[in-house]
């Protein structure tokens, strides 16, 4: 249930910035002639958690899922795509602050969509507040900011969407592929993004390499650099506190929420600090989900930012002073970062710094940048 507090920010009223203006009237057709595989691709034995219950993906579900990502019919005035703030370049993230929507920006940072299915954490969006990915799927197709079919007002509805789509021919064999007959419904339009999304995983980083070496999280990789290997420690072991909540020894524990191999999200993690609202006004106490901290690095070693689901961080460096000395407490700040009655300070070392920042370099694949199987089908 969401608190007052979470309602008021989430109804408040956003700037208007003049969005997109109306995207022109001409239907695009997909290029879907080279058929890709999505159900089972290969997921290393060392990766063990799975956020849904029902957790599926099909090859034609999937396919049918890319089309409808990177189809700019789904918005209202048919100027954004489900790509245009998750896009593939940047590991299905954005790199604004704030997305631009068909009514204007978004309230939070777009998240990355990697791994999303392995994420763990108490849910989807940075607050966990969707349980399954059909349901997240949905929802901004319906939010006025996003792409606005909120039915709300006198706006289109998604019933006006899908009478949309059963007008776009291509659809036809699309469906009949995935589900055996032509019919669109909301349950099927959420069903294939939900696969497309779930299809979306990277495990070809220099991690996973030197984690097929090793028996655990907990030994030297023989692949990586002192420096990597000295960041893994870091990350991975708890810090000792002195009476004052500053650290005396140990590393970062950073490992403890975001916990390998996935780097996903400790279910029960708290917020961490970081709760101004991208649009000011209330702070934003309910964000405790993170995206997986792989990927925050782009393959070509340039960083993915900005971080955490304001933005407010352009850099790792900034991250890691945030968790060096964290500015400011509220009732939802994790305990473990709240060692003694304030919050924590690291007594870091540019050193231990730089040493912790190149371990999440080795987060990075390449496959979820490039692969065509999630690339734009309507390129031609
Ligand atoms: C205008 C920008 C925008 C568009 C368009 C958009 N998203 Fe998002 N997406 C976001 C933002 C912002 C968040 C985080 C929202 C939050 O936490 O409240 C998000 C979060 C998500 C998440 C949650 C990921 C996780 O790990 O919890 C999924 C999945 C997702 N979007 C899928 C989609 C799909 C599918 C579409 C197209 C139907 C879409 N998005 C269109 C901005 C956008
Ligand atoms: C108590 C749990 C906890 C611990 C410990 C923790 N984090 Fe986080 N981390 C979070 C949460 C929750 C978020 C999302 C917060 C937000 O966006 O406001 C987050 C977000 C992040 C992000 C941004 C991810 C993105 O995609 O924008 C990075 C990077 C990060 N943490 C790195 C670290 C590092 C490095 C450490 C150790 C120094 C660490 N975290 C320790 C809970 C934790």
């Amino acid at each position: 249930m969401a608190c007052d507090k979470e309602e008021a920010l989430l109804t408040a009223p956003v700037p208007e910035i003049g969005g997109p203006t109306e995207g022109e009237d001409v239907v695009q057709t997909p290029d879907i002639t080279n058929t890709y595989t999505y159900a089972d691709l290969p997921v290393p034995d060392y990766i063990i958690r799975e956020n849904e219950e029902e957790s599926y993906v099909t090859d034609a579900g999937a396919t049918l899922g890319r089309v409808l990502f990177y189809d700019r019919q789904l918005s209202v005035n048919r100027t954004l795509s489900c790509a245009s703030c998750h896009q593939q370049q940047l590991a299905f993230g954005d790199n604004a602050k704030a997305s631009a929507g068909v009514g204007g920006r978004t309230r939070r940072h777009a998240m990355r969509l990697v791994n999303t299915r392995f994420n763990g954490g108490p849910g989807f969006f940075w607050d966990g507040r969707a349980t399954a990915l059909t349901a997240v799927a949905l929802q901004p197709i319906q939010d006025h900011l996003e792409m606005g079919f909120s039915g709300i007002n006198g706006k289109p509805s998604l019933a006006d969407l899908l009478e949309r789509l059963r007008g776009l021919t291509y659809y036809e064999a699309l469906f009949v592929a995935a589900y055996g007959d032509a019919a669109i419904t909301e349950e099927r339009l959420a069903d294939a993004l939900a696969q497309f999304v779930r299809s979306l995983q990277s495990f070809d980083a220099k991690y996973d390499a030197g984690r097929e070496l090793v028996e655990n999280d907990g030994q030297q990789f023989p692949n990586f650099t002192e420096q990597e290997n000295r960041g893994r420690a870091l990350f991975g072991s708890r810090p000792q506190f002195g009476t004052q909540g500053g650290r005396i020894g140990g590393g970062f524990g950073c490992g403890a929420c975001h916990q390998a191999p996935e780097f996903g999200i400790d279910p029960l993690s708290g917020n961490n600090g970081v709760t101004a609202s991208i649009a000011g006004g209330l702070p934003d106490e309910s964000v405790r989900r993170s995206p997986t901290l792989r990927d925050v690095f782009k393959p070509d070693g340039s960083e993915n930012g900005p971080f955490m689901h304001n933005g407010a961080f352009p850099n790792l460096i900034a991250v890691m002073e945030h968790y060096n000395n964290i500015p400011a407490d509220n009732p939802g700040l994790d305990a473990r970062l709240r060692p003694a009655t304030v919050p924590q300070n690291m007594n870091m070392t540019v050193a231990e710094r730089d040493a912790v920042i190149a371990f999440l370099k080795t987060l990075t694949g390449t496959s979820i940048y490039t692969d065509p199987r999630w690339s734009d089908p309507f390129t031609n």
